[in-house]
């Protein structure tokens, strides 16, 4: 279990330099971990950090996003490549905060996930519910949507993640409960083995107010392999709480 295990840390448009302590406090508290761990710092400190963690490190670095195209007059963009060239090796797609607050279309995030293995990239790709929709009772539909609409078939036969995220539980302290989490899981595996078939098995995370005291419940829940963790993963005392949670 604890192999199949992946622990991710967003840091979000948080972090300067200095935080490069924090990093490297991470990697010398888990040195002796066996759980997959990410740190997603924000663009700027992708280089520094990859830097200051060393080629062998055991932490993995992934970019908040990436453009769908290789290059070109893309202000304010990233490509999946560039990532790659700064010490990426993962990337973050779907995050509800580029769905919401940059608007962006499943369709678009597949482009993402597509440009994103062509690189050479694991995409962690996030969907999950507004509160709203939770209310309207449309978590299913709006699970599968996203799922069937954000995951391209570029993506049969490569490593990457999911992670569910409702939204009413990002950075809120109200975590979703543990049916809620169950229910939602048995939903996204249905519909990837039946995409991508039986054998293929992602790393399937929860994330949402994942905390040093609720991540061992979290992560014992059955088919949960793994937690996006954003305010917690700031501090390293924090994320390395939640890492050694894990079973
Ligand atoms: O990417 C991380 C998620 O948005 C969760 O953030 O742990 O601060 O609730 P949070």
């Amino acid at each position: 279990m604890t192999s199949h295990t992946l622990i991710a840390g967003n840091w979000k448009m948080n972090g300067l330099l200095s935080s490069l302590d924090e990093a490297r406090a991470i990697a010398e508290g888990s040195s002796d971990s066996v759980v997959k761990i990410a740190v997603f710092p924000p663009f700027t400190l992708l280089h520094a950090m990859s830097e200051a963690l060393g080629p062998d490190s055991h932490i993995l670095l992934g970019g908040q996003d990436c453009h769908h195209e290789d290059n070109g007059a893309y202000t304010g963009d990233v490509s999946a490549a560039q990532l790659l060239d700064a010490g990426a090796r993962m990337v973050l797609l779907g995050h509800s905060e580029r769905r919401h607050g940059h608007k962006e279309a499943c369709e678009l995030v597949a482009l993402k996930a597509r440009a994103a293995v062509k690189a050479g990239l694991e995409p962690l790709i996030c969907v999950g519910e507004t509160l709203e929709q939770r209310k309207e009772g449309l978590t299913h539909a709006v699970l599968s949507k996203q799922l069937r609409d954000s995951l391209p078939d570029d993506l049969i036969g490569k490593a990457f993640h999911v992670s569910y995220e409702p939204v009413w539980a990002i950075g809120t302290g109200m975590i979703a409960t543990d049916d809620q989490i169950i229910d939602a899981f048995a939903l996204i595996r249905r519909v990837i083995s039946e995409r991508f078939g039986d054998e293929f098995k992602p790393h399937l995370l929860y994330g949402g107010s994942v905390k040093p005291d609720n991540a061992a419940e979290v992560l014992r829940l059955e088919g949960v392999g793994g937690a996006l963790v954003g305010g917690a993963s700031l501090k390293a005392a924090d994320f390395l709480k939640i890492i050694h949670s894990a079973p």
